[in-house]
């Protein structure tokens, strides 16, 4: 998983950036706009309950009140902190790919880069590692759960051909936009690199359709690719993994 990769001083930039561009219009306080328009809470190593009054929460927003430059205290907190670790409730991790229980009798995917020495997880080079490591994951889920689960997933990265490759066709068939999901990953994600770099491209695309802006109501456009979630029966997944 990426509990390792360390983020890039742009990728907070851009949250920055996108919580002020929320709070300017609407009124909402920038503190406010910080805690529900962006991921720095779990960033901070904070989890997912998004409590304002946390006091690590609190001696950020403090700092941000006292900072000339807020990008630059938004990183030195970042880095001062210990990593994220992985996301809530893991069961198991198989190379890239991990799982988490959700409500009873439904798992969740997620995907993080695993790959040494810089190689493109999702290449086509790599495509018959990331199958294997999706064996393994359900090799494991139909030896432990006593009845098959339904298997959800909800990422940026439903969008792309490299990912959309390592899944059954039923369950990509079922894959529908989720809205608003912008105090996580799977939105955020969609910026940068395996490295933790941002994407060059992405972002611009994103600052232009930012500075377009004229409504609340289309905050999610902004983001160049929309969060897609799927769901299918794991029966589908043994099928298509041959276990
Ligand atoms: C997921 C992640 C490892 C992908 O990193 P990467 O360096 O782009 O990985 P790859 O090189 O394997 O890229 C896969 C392909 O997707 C393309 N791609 C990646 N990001 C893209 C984007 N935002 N828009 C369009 N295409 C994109 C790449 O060009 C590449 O295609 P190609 O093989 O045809 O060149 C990286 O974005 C990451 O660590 N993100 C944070 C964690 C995350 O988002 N996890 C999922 C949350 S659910």
């Amino acid at each position: 998983m990426t509990s390792s990769l360390v983020y890039a001083r742009a990728f907070f930039d851009l949250q920055l950036q996108f919580a002020k561009a929320v709070s300017a219009p609407s009124g909402l306080p920038l503190t406010r706009a910080l805690l529900e328009y962006t991921n720095l809470y779990v960033r901070f190593g904070l989890g997912h309950a998004f409590d304002p009054a946390h006091p690590v929460w609190q001696e950020y927003l403090a700092g941000m009140g006292d900072a000339n430059d807020t990008g630059e205290w938004t990183y030195r907190f970042y880095l001062a902190r210990p990593q994220a670790g992985a996301p809530p409730g893991i069961v198991a991790t198989f190379g890239c790919f991990s799982y988490a229980l959700l409500s009873e009798g439904r798992i969740r995917l997620h995907f993080g880069n695993a790959e040494p020495d810089g190689h493109s997880p999702l290449g086509i080079e790599r495509r018959d590692r990331r199958l294997a490591d999706l064996a393994a994951l359900f090799g494991h889920v139909k030896r432990t759960m006593q009845a098959p689960p339904r298997v959800v997933g909800a990422s940026w990265l439903y969008n792309l051909e490299a990912y959309r490759r390592l899944f059954p066709k039923s369950y990509l068939a079922t894959a529908h936009v989720l809205h608003g999901r912008f105090q996580h990953m799977p939105l955020w994600g969609q910026f940068v690199n395996r490295d933790g770099t941002v994407r060059e491209s992405v972002a611009r695309d994103f600052l232009e359709r930012l500075g377009r802006l004229t409504s609340l109501e289309s905050l999610g456009e902004c983001f160049p690719l929309p969060v897609l979630t799927a769901e299918a029966p794991a029966r589908e997944f043994y099928e298509f993994c041959g276990i």
